[in-house]
């Protein structure tokens, strides 16, 4: 099976690089806009093939969307990516023309195809292919909460002094500095809830620590991070295309879910072969509900500026 991901820059290649080293897709398509760029970051990933013991094919594109034909998942990950000091808000007015032109090409070729957004504000440019695309919503999919809560375990991990194969955790919400809510609450270590090893305000520093995670990084890095949002990316591909039935926290269209309506934001739902094949309930406590309500107001903020 093919799997496309557009943007070549350092999220895409790293995507394609997990993706073909879990070895469970015949073939991936890195587009980019920039000449030849792709096609490099496809042949230096390939010749990593007979060192990491992978079959994929990993090939390259200029802009040209018949090479991503019959793909059964396509990731975007174009546009601008922010710098030090900008939060994921700023990025809209450039960003969203291009995943609107992106995902418009991508259909195009590959009519059934599914969607995972990863561009940022990512909350609104999945909306935005909702709102633009004839796709069904569960082909539809923002790419935010899996990664959030990758780095919400890290903290917790740290906190805990615990390897990370002990601990879970999740994140769900919007995907923006303010708008994450980490579940400190049903974290746990080995079933153990984490709450009965951290105190409440080294539990709220490990939570504050999630939030700013893309942010503590834009600072280090110079800009936006690139391993963890890619492998993020490869495991949610991974379980569509092995119909793994895995529950990720993703940006869903919300349809009455948590009491919203026509917004997309970080919710817990089973991803298959039908891309969202559930919205999974969980029982949220009237604190975090009020939290919830203020992330998705943040979301319908940024959603007002797109010019739909
Ligand atoms: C981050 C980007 C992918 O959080 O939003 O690193």
């Amino acid at each position: 099976m093919k799997i496309t991901i557009v943007g070549a820059g350092a999220v895409g290649a790293s995507c394609a690089e997990y993706i073909a080293i879990k070895n469970f897709a015949s073939e991936v398509v890195l587009l980019d806009i920039k000449e030849g760029f792709a096609e490099g970051k496809a042949m230096d990933l390939m010749q990593t093939a007979s060192l990491l013991n992978f079959d994929t094919k990993i090939t390259g594109s200029t802009n040209d969307y018949s090479k991503t034909a019959g793909s059964e998942v396509a990731v975007i990950t174009s546009g601008i990516p922010r710098k030090p000091g900008m939060t994921r808000e700023e990025l809209i007015g450039i960003n969203a023309s291009i995943v609107k032109q992106v995902s418009e090409n991508l259909i195009k070729h590959s009519p059934d195809v599914t969607i995972i957004v990863v561009s940022n504000p990512m909350d609104t440019m999945t909306y935005l292919v909702h709102k633009t695309t004839s796709l069904p919503k569960n082909k539809i999919i923002g790419m935010g909460g899996a990664l959030d809560s990758a780095r919400f375990k890290y903290r917790l991990a740290e906190a805990l002094e615990a390897p990370i194969s002990d601990i879970d955790g999740m994140v769900i919400g919007g995907h923006s500095d303010k708008g994450m809510l980490p579940l400190t609450r049903l974290a746990t270590r080995n079933s153990v809830k984490a709450s009965e090893f951290l105190s409440e305000e080294r539990l709220e520093k490990v939570a504050a620590d999630t939030k700013v995670g893309g942010a503590t990084l834009t600072g280090l890095l110079g800009t936006s991070a690139w391993y963890a949002p890619g492998a993020a990316v490869s495991s949610m591909v991974q379980a569509i295309v092995c119909d793994q039935k895995k529950m990720f926290p993703c940006s869903a269209l919300l349809d009455g879910e948590y009491g919203m309506s026509d917004l997309c934001i970080g919710v817990p739902v089973i991803l298959g072969k039908n891309g969202i094949e559930k919205i999974v309930a969980i029982d949220l406590n009237d604190a975090e509900k009020q939290k919830l309500a203020e992330s998705a107001a943040g979301v319908q903020k940024t959603n007002g500026l797109l010019d739909l």
